[in-house]
């Protein structure tokens, strides 16, 4: 790879992909890949810390992949892998997990967050699970990971792991940074706009899967919630104004309209065609990304490929950093 900085990330193959992450990162991703050297992986070991199908969840780290490469991530300049297919994560996490302190683990909100939901499996994976993401990052020297506000505190346990690695042997890892392209639309729920499009919310009415039927899409924004007061106005912080503010970022995401360009157009004009307009300008977004789709998914060899060729090299770059870890903690390499 050239010398360029290195970006990591990845999205796990559970439930769908969204109009949210697409809109708010895999499209960002597509302009990243020019300046950066990107790494991103299908993370299936993090998805088994809660219970899944697995048929399903075979067919959605296919999909996933299959998906990324429609959206425009060239798997020519990009690595795309499945985690699971690289041997050296699972064996730095178990090395990190002794570097790193039940107390720290105990603290993170994603952890409390899904043993509420889960209180039927609160197992150790869940609660080890910083642990992972952080080896994911720190294999392949990372500079950049692109994610979310709520993986934020991930990011900061990868560097508080890694920081204490490197103060007792040496420089083993880089520091990476977490950041959050400016770019990034962030996508609310339909139904209940105060709250983050989530591609695990219980109402398939809240949310847009770029996998959806393109009827279904458009039929999900018409019935978005809005308010009573027809007026189309973006008013950033107004909670009664939520619902519209949404479907206004959603529209100008997908057009690349500013918002004062959009509320100037719309005014005067009421919720039915604004709404109408929004569904199709969604719908004529998503609808290259679904034939591409269509086209790649059909064609396993052609993925085989790219995920065989992907696992290679993400797991010669990553096996540097594993060989160097064993040697200082005093493993015979
Ligand atoms: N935890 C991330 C999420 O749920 C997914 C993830 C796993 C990840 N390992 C990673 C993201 C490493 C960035 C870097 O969104």
């Amino acid at each position: 790879m050239e010398n360029k900085k290195i970006i990591f990330s990845g999205v796990q193959p559970s439930g769908n992909v969204t109009l949210g992450n697409y809109l708010g990162a895999i499209k960002n991703w597509v302009d990243l890949q020019e300046e950066y050297n990107c790494i991103y992986a299908m993370m299936d070991l993090h998805s088994i810390t809660v219970r899944q199908n697995p048929q399903e969840l075979k067919k959605k780290t296919l999909d996933l992949l299959a998906l990324y490469i429609a959206c425009g991530i060239d798997p020519e300049q990009n690595i795309l892998f499945v985690q699971s297919h690289n041997h050296c994560h699972a064996e730095l996490s178990w090395v990190l997990n002794c570097y790193t302190y039940m107390g720290e683990l105990q603290r993170m909100t994603q952890f409390k967050d899904k043993s509420k939901n889960h209180a039927d499996n609160i197992n150790a994976g869940l609660f080890t699970y910083p642990v992972l993401m952080a080896s994911d990052i720190l294999l392949y020297q990372t500079d950049l990971v692109p994610v979310g506000k709520d993986q934020m505190q991930h990011i900061e346990i990868c560097r508080d792991i890694a920081e204490r690695f490197n103060g007792i042997y040496g420089d083993v890892f880089k520091i990476p940074e977490g950041f959050m392209p400016k770019a990034g639309a962030k996508v609310m729920s339909l139904q209940e706009p105060t709250k983050k499009m989530s591609k695990s919310d219980e109402n398939p009415k809240a949310y847009i899967s770029m996998l959806d039927d393109l009827n279904v899409i458009a039929k999900k924004i018409k019935s978005a919630v809005t308010d009573s007061e027809g007026i189309i106005e973006y008013r950033e912080g107004d909670e009664t104004k939520a619902g519209i503010n949404n479907l206004i970022t959603i529209l100008s995401a997908v057009t690349g309209k500013s918002i004062e360009s959009i509320v100037s157009e719309y005014s005067g004009k009421g919720y039915g065609d604004f709404k109408a307009d929004v569904a199709e300008a969604v719908v004529e977004c998503i609808r290259p990304i679904r034939a591409e789709f269509d086209k790649i998914s059909q064609d396993k060899k052609y993925l085989t490929d790219i995920y065989e060729d992907g696992a290679m090299k993400a797991t010669r770059i990553a096996e540097r950093t594993l060989k160097k870890v064993y040697k200082k903690v005093g493993f015979v390499v």
